[in-house]
């Protein structure tokens, strides 16, 4: 399914492209089954909380750690004052990530499927490198805001490259805290970049003080997408996602991209492991041992 010229023009243009059906429904079936039981194997004891607030990310080393991994992150409000789960520990987890597209097979084969490899070579990929995944729950009444920001904050390279590819693997509507994007917001300057810093683990770079897009503001389109629709986010798109009150679960998947022929640099936040290199959207199906 590669992009039509008008397609890949519109991407050029927004900063992103929105493709309902691109995706199998039972294929997010099964990635959605697959989550659940990495869920249900965790150990809640390796805690460790998601939430956009620099604080709780920069000293986390098991978030750095992620990159090689197959973590689990709680929702910020998951625990009570105790430190004992709110909810049942199913719907207390925000995200898996960062590694699951070379660890896991069935993230490994939807990672890897046309759909994504098509439009990565339509949007212009050289030398596509697969670099980062997370699964997103979004879970009712407790799934967070993701703060308004731009993929490139956390996957920079020299020049910029990174897209996300991001499936809405059950409805994602405005009431369940569906993605919202400033359309031609990819033509404005990075902001910001996430590099390690030998002290803290990480720390965010002020690279350009132009503010990001207010969330909710009128800058901002919600980008509804029902279950099976590819969205393609260009790496210096300002996007932002509200809170899930409502009682339905929005889950997600979104693999980003960088071109391996950019310069990855030493210090971003992102570094894998050397007995687990990046691979490319070829050979689905023959994980690293
Ligand atoms: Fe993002």
């Amino acid at each position: 399914m590669s992009l039509t010229a008008e397609q890949v023009a519109a991407f050029e243009r927004d900063g992103f492209l929105v493709l309902p059906d691109a995706i199998p429904v039972a294929r997010c079936e099964e990635l959605i089954e697959r989550a659940e039981a990495i869920v249900d194997a965790f150990d809640p004891a390796t805690v460790s909380i998601f939430t956009t607030d620099d604080q709780v990310r920069t000293t986390d080393q098991y978030f750095l750690d992620s990159a090689s991994r197959i973590s689990c992150f709680f929702e910020a409000e998951a625990f009570d004052a105790d430190g004992s789960l709110r909810h049942a520990k199913a719907v207390s987890i925000n995200k898996i990530g960062h590694a699951l597209h070379d660890l896991d097979p069935t993230f490994d084969a939807f990672s890897r499927q046309p759909a994504i490899a098509e439009a990565a070579a339509s949007v212009g990929f050289v030398d596509p490198l697969l670099v980062q995944s997370m699964y997103i729950f979004k879970g009712p009444h407790i799934g967070g805001e993701v703060a308004c920001h731009q993929d490139a904050t956390f996957l920079w390279t020299d020049p910029g490259s990174v897209v996300g590819f991001w499936v809405a693997l059950q409805d994602a509507t405005i009431e369940n805290g569906c993605l919202w994007a400033q359309p031609g917001g990819h033509r404005g300057p990075l902001r910001r970049r996430f590099v390690q810093d030998p002290d803290t683990g990480a720390r965010f770079d002020e690279l350009d003080l132009t503010p990001l897009p207010e969330p909710g503001g009128p800058e901002l389109v919600p980008l509804e997408a029902p279950a099976g629709t590819l969205v393609v986010l260009h790496g210096l798109l300002p996007h932002w996602s509200d809170v899930n009150r409502s009682e339905r679960s929005r889950h997600a998947y979104a693999v980003h991209v960088v071109d391996g022929a950019a310069r990855y640099p030493a210090d971003n936040w992102l570094q894998r492991t050397p007995d687990l290199p990046l691979r490319g959207f070829a050979g689905a199906g023959t994980l690293h041992p």
